[in-house]
């Protein structure tokens, strides 16, 4: 069975139950498009009884890909608004640097995804990119952000399948101020970068540019009606 299959099927169901969500992280920059609705129709339509079972474990383990990454959006951009209200570039900057790693450590926790921000210019090292987001960052990262897609699939690991979500993430205006061209950033702010960040990548970049991904892997829950398989633990 085709993993491009499960992965439209999936992709195209999620987007019907979650598409309102999609709007509210698009305000910096260049939207996401989502995958073409009309490429999923056949597809969905082929999906016969013994198919559904799976196809509904693989669109559970891509919604909640989906929606580990979303927090991690929701939850660094929220801080980073708010600090920059508060404090300006440089309390920010101060803030990125102490919370965006416990902020990513705790969303994964919570919700028993892994998830995480890459780049292929990173300034902090600890976000180097899983090996299977490498080819995505390979094939975009330098580019600008308009038209590249979010990917979605499910694919069978050693420990069994896993829903995988990568989601670009656009340069706009306020990213300017820490990711902007070098000689544009402020004095503070670079001493500042200087100081954490001695092997800073993450500067040169304009408006529409493509800063990176957001990405997410969760595990594609047992099939509860199978014999021998245990349902997952309440407690996690
Ligand atoms: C106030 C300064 C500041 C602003 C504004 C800012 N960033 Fe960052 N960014 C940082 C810092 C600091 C880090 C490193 C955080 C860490 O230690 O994990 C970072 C890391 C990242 C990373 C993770 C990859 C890497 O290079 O380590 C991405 C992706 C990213 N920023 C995207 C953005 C985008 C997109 C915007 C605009 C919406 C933005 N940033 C705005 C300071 C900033």
């Amino acid at each position: 069975m085709s993993s491009d299959l499960w992965r439209v099927v999936a992709v195209g169901s999620i987007l019907a139950v979650s598409s309102a969500c999609f709007g509210t992280t698009a305000s910096d920059g260049a939207q996401t498009p989502a995958p073409d609705p009309a490429d999923l129709a056949p597809v969905a339509a082929a999906g016969g009884a013994p198919v559904r079972g799976e196809a509904e474990r693989h669109e559970a383990g891509l919604l909640a890909a989906r929606e580990a990454a979303a927090a991690l959006k929701i939850a660094l951009k929220g801080r980073l608004v708010a600090a920059m209200q508060e404090q300006g570039p440089v309390g920010a900057l101060h803030v990125c640097h102490d919370e965006a790693q416990a902020l990513t450590a705790r969303i994964a926790a919570e919700q028993g995804v892994k998830v995480g921000r890459a780049s292929l210019r990173l300034r902090n090292p600890s976000n180097a990119a899983p090996v299977w987001v490498e080819p995505w960052l390979a094939a975009h990262g330098e580019g600008k952000a308009e038209g590249v897609p979010t990917d979605a699939e499910v694919v069978d690991t050693p420990d069994g399948a896993v829903a995988r979500w990568i989601e670009p993430l656009p340069v706009g205006p306020v990213c300017l101020g820490c990711h902007g061209p070098t000689e544009s950033l402020s004095s503070e702010v670079r001493a500042v970068l200087a100081e954490h960040y001695p092997e800073d990548r993450a500067t040169g970049y304009a408006v529409g540019d493509l800063r990176g991904a957001v990405w997410a892997e969760a595990p594609v829950p047992n099939d509860a009606r199978g014999p021998d398989v245990e349902t997952p633990s309440a407690g996690g």
